[in-house]
């Protein structure tokens, strides 16, 4: 499965995928393109010898669809990519694009809920458990299926970072589970998670813990 990912910002995430994303794994990342000429997220494609695209204008969808057409690409990701994606972009990739929310969607998505304004709404809000959703893009921010969700705790004392920080690390292994699930399906799939196996760990062993559809 050949892979695009669009991302705005530091692309932790894009590297959990390229470092996942290898042979003999049935995906591969092919394109890397960002809204952001400078996004940290381009260097660490390009020091993986992957495929590089800035998008000068985020709302021209036409544009993004002609660069991941190009690219022969079967599965976009959105990791931390921050702009709507156009309407004709989400059309030609439906049911093919996915995008990774630092929360338990539906519960703190949406507009203007991105990066730490999650983490401060989880925390303001006194829940006790936040977590992480791989869901697939729709026409709204936040409001596709979701595919995959795993909690993170909220500790005693827990500060927007700590909480970001501990979202990040689940993030960073739940992404590259449902890519490869895609790959194997053929398609992005819904992955269903153990609670049992989550009580006290942090960092949940997340291939032993996720089953196929
Ligand atoms: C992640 O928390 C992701 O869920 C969110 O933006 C952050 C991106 O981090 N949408 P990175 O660029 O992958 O390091």
């Amino acid at each position: 499965m050949r892979v695009a990912v669009l991302t705005s910002g530091g692309g932790t995430n894009l590297q959990a995928l390229l470092d996942a994303c290898r042979p003999p794994q049935p995906a591969s990342i092919v394109l890397v393109a960002s809204d952001k000429p400078a996004a940290g997220a381009l260097a660490r494609a390009e020091a993986a010898g992957v495929s590089t695209h800035v998008i000068t204008d985020p709302t021209d969808g036409k544009a993004i669809v002609d660069a991941l057409q190009d690219a022969a690409v079967d599965l976009v990701v959105l990791a931390g990519y921050l702009k709507l994606v156009p309407a004709d972009v989400v059309r030609a990739y439906d049911g093919q694009m996915i995008n990774i929310h630092p929360a338990l969607l539906p519960a703190f998505g949406g507009t203007g809920m991105y990066g730490i304004r999650v983490h401060r709404a989880v925390l303001e809000a006194g829940a006790t458990v936040s977590g992480v959703t791989v869901h697939l893009v729709n026409e709204e921010f936040d409001k596709g299926k979701p595919l995959a969700q795993w909690p993170v705790p909220v500790n005693d004392g827990d500060v927007p970072e700590t909480l970001a920080a501990r979202a990040l690390e689940v993030e960073h292994q739940l992404l590259p589970v449902v890519v490869l699930a895609a790959a194997r399906h053929g398609k992005p799939v819904r992955l269903r998670s153990s609670m049992k196996a989550f009580a006290g760990a942090d960092a949940p062993d997340l291939d032993k813990t996720l089953r196929g559809p």
